[in-house]
C-alpha cells in the first residue's frame, strides 16, 4: 500500500508544536542541545545515552510532550544506507507505539543535508510497508499517518524520496497480488492508468495478435496458458523529441508452474513472484510519471501464465523469435528468456533504443552464485555496465557483474535449430544471459538477474519481513536521474 504521499513541513518551534512524537536525532559524542526541560537531560544522563547508532530512548518532557531521540552513530560514518535504517526504525517505533503523527527535529537530525533527509524519509516510507489487502482477521494496520518536518529542509527532496519509496512500495504489492488477482490484463490495466500522465502513452498487445506479429518465441510459452497474455509498451517523452529512447524491460510471469517440464510442488507458490522483473519496471514507471524526468522512456513487458496442458508448447518444439532466430526449447521451463527473446528484440527494432535494461527473475542459479544479497549483472557494454554499477553503489541496492565472454554462446548452440534455450555446461545465469544477448543487436544492454533479490531478503531493515521487495527502482531511477 502506498503510504505517507504528503507530508508538512512547519515553521512552529518544537516548544509550541502539538504532535504525537517528536523525533530528534543525535550523533554520538555530540551534547544534545534541544532543552524540553529537565527530565530529559535527566533520562539521557541516566540511560547513559551517547547517540550510538539506532539506540533509542524515549522521553516525556514539559507540557505532554513525547520525544524520542535516535542515534545517529558516529559522524564520520554517516551514510545515506544509514539514514535510510534510522528511518525505517523511527517508523516501526511509531507503529509500535500507535502513534499516528510524527514530526521530525530538522536541527538535531540534520534534515538541512539534502541527501540524508531524503534517505531519512525514503526509509520512513519504506519502513511503514504493509501488505494487508486479503486480510480480513488479526491484522494491525500500522497507525504511523503523517510526517511533519519542523525547521529547514527542502520540500522538493523529500517529495521526490516519497514518490520513489512509494514506487518501490507499489512495485511490492504487485509482486505480492497472488496470481489469481495479478494476471497480464491486471498489469495491462495498471500500466494504462499510470499512462494516464502527461507524456505517457500505453499500447496493449493481446495474444491473439502474437503469431501475426512475428512474436512466435513468446507465443510459445503464452499458448498453453487461458488466461490472455499481454505485450505491455509504454512510451514516456519527457526529452526532446530528437532523442532515443531508454528502454526498460520486464519479465512478467505472472505464474510460472514451469509448463510441461513441470516444477515440482515444493515452494511452487512463490511463482506467483516471476512477475517481479515486470513489477521493477512499472515501480520506475510509477516514479516516472509522477516526477516527469527530462529523457525519453521506452517501458516494456511481456506477461503471460506459463502453464502445462494439452496447448502447451513441447519439449523440443522449435520457434521462430521477432529477429527470426529460430530456438529449440529443450525445457519449457526456462521461458523467461523465451519471453524476453521478442520483447528485446521488437522494441529494438521499433524503438531503437539507446540502451536496453531487462529485469527478470531469470534463473534459480543465480541464488546458488549469490544468494539473496546481490542482483546478477551482465551486458554487453562496459559503459553500461560501469553507470549501473556506480548507481549500485548510490543506493545501496547490490549488483555483481558476472562474465558474458564469447565463448558462453557455444553452449547455447542448437542442435536442429539456431539456439536452444537450455545451457550446457553450467553457468546457468550466464548461459540465460547469453541467451538474451542474441536478441539486443549492437545495442548497449544490460540484464539484471533478480531471482534472489525480488523477494526473500530481510536486510538491510528497510526491506520488508516478508514479500516482495521492489528491486532496483531506486537503482533505476538513480541512473535516470544521473
Ligand atoms: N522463474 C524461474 C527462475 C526462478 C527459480 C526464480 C527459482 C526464482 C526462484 C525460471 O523461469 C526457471 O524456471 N528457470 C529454470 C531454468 C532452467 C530450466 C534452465 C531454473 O532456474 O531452474
Ligand atoms: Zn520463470
Ligand atoms: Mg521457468
Amino acid at each position: 500500500m502506498q503510504n505517507l504521499i504528503n507530508f508538512t513541513k512547519s515553521t512552529e518551534t518544537l516548544k509550541s508544536h502539538k504532535t504525537d512524537l517528536i523525533v530528534c536525532g543525535l550523533y554520538k559524542n555530540e551534547k544534545f542541545t534541544n532543552s524540553f526541560g529537565k527530565n530529559l537531560d535527566d533520562a539521557i544522563s541516566i540511560e547513559s545515552f551517547k547517540g550510538d547508532y539506532k539506540k533509542k530512548i524515549l522521553v516525556y518532557g514539559d507540557n505532554l510532550k513525547r520525544i524520542l531521540i535516535i542515534g545517529l552513530g558516529k559522524k564520520k560514518n554517516a551514510t545515506n544506507l544509514r539514514f535510510r535504517e534510522i528511518g525505517a526504525a523511527v517508523a516501526s517505533y511509531a507503529n509500535q507505539l500507535s502513534v499516528k503523527n510524527i514530526s521530525l527535529d530538522s536541527k538535531s537530525l540534520k534534515l538541512d543535508k539534502n541527501e540524508f533527509a531524503g534517505s531519512l524519509y525514503e526509509g520512513i516510507v519504506l519502513g511503514n510497508y504493509q501488505f494487508l489487502d486479503y486480510k480480513t482477521m488479526d491484522s494491525k494496520p500500522n497507525s504511523l499517518k503523517k510526517v511533519t518536518v519542523l525547521g529547514t529542509c527542502d520540500k522538493k527532496t523529500l517529495e521526490a524520496s516519497a514518490v520513489i519509496a512509494n514506487s518501490v512500495n507499489f512495485a511490492k504489492d504487485l509482486g505480492n497480488h497472488p496470481a489469481n488477482i495479478l494476471t497480464p490484463t491486471y498489469l495491462a490495466n495498471e500500466s494504462k492508468r499510470i499512462s494516464k500522465a502527461k507524456n505517457m502513452k500505453c499500447t496493449i498487445f493481446d495474444v491473439s495478435k502474437f503469431e501475426k506479429m512475428g512474436l512466435g518465441s513468446f507465443y510459445g510459452v503464452a499458448r498453453g496458458a487461458k488466461e490472455p497474455a499481454k505485450m505491455i509498451i509504454v512510451e514516456y517523452n519527457g526529452g526532446s523529441k530528437s532523442d532515443k529512447p531508454i528502454a526498460l524491460i520486464g519479465k512478467g510471469l505472472t505464474f510460472d508452474t514451469g509448463g510441461i517440464s513441470l516444477k515440482p510442488g515444493a515452494r511452487m507458490d512463490e511463482m506467483k513472484f516471476d512477475m517481479c522483473g515486470s513489477a521493477t519496471v512499472m515501480g520506475v514507471m510509477n516514479a516516472v510519471s509522477i516526477l516527469q524526468p527530462k529523457v525519453n522512456i521506452l517501458f516494456a513487458i511481456g506477461s503471460t501464465e506459463n502453464m502445462p496442458g494439452s496447448d502447451a508448447q513441447r519439449p523440443g518444439d522449435i520457434v521462430t523469435a521477432y529477429n527470426g532466430k529460430t530456438i529449440e526449447v529443450l525445457n519449457t521451463d526456462a521461458e523467461g528468456r523465451l519471453v524476453l527473446a521478442d520483447v528485446l528484440s521488437y522494441v529494438n527494432k521499433n524503438y531503437k533504443p539507446k540502451f536496453m535494461i531487462d529485469f527478470a527473475t531469470l534463473t534459480g542459479a543465480v541464488l546458488v552464485a549469490l544468494g539473496h544479497r546481490a542482483t546478477g549483472l551482465m551486458g554487453n557494454d562496459e559503459k553500461l555496465i560501469g553507470k549501473i554499477k556506480k548507481s549500485s553503489e548510490a543506493t545501496d541496492e547490490k549488483v555483481w557483474e558476472l562474465p558474458l565472454w564469447p565463448e558462453y554462446s557455444k553452449d547455447i548452440k542448437g542442435k536442429y535449430a539456431d539456439i536452444q534455450n537450455l545451457g550446457k555446461a553450467g553457468a546457468g545465469t550466464i548461459t540465460a544471459g547469453a541467451f538474451l544477448k542474441e536478441f539486443v543487436g549492437d545495442t548497449p544492454w544490460c540484464h539484471l538477474d533478480i531471482a534472489g533479490t525480488a523477494w526473500g531478503p530481510t536486510e538491510p531493515s528497510y526491506q520488508p519481513k516478508v514479500g516482495a521487495t521492489g528491486v532496483a527502482v531506486r537503482l533505476i531511477y538513480h541512473l535516470l536521474n544521473n
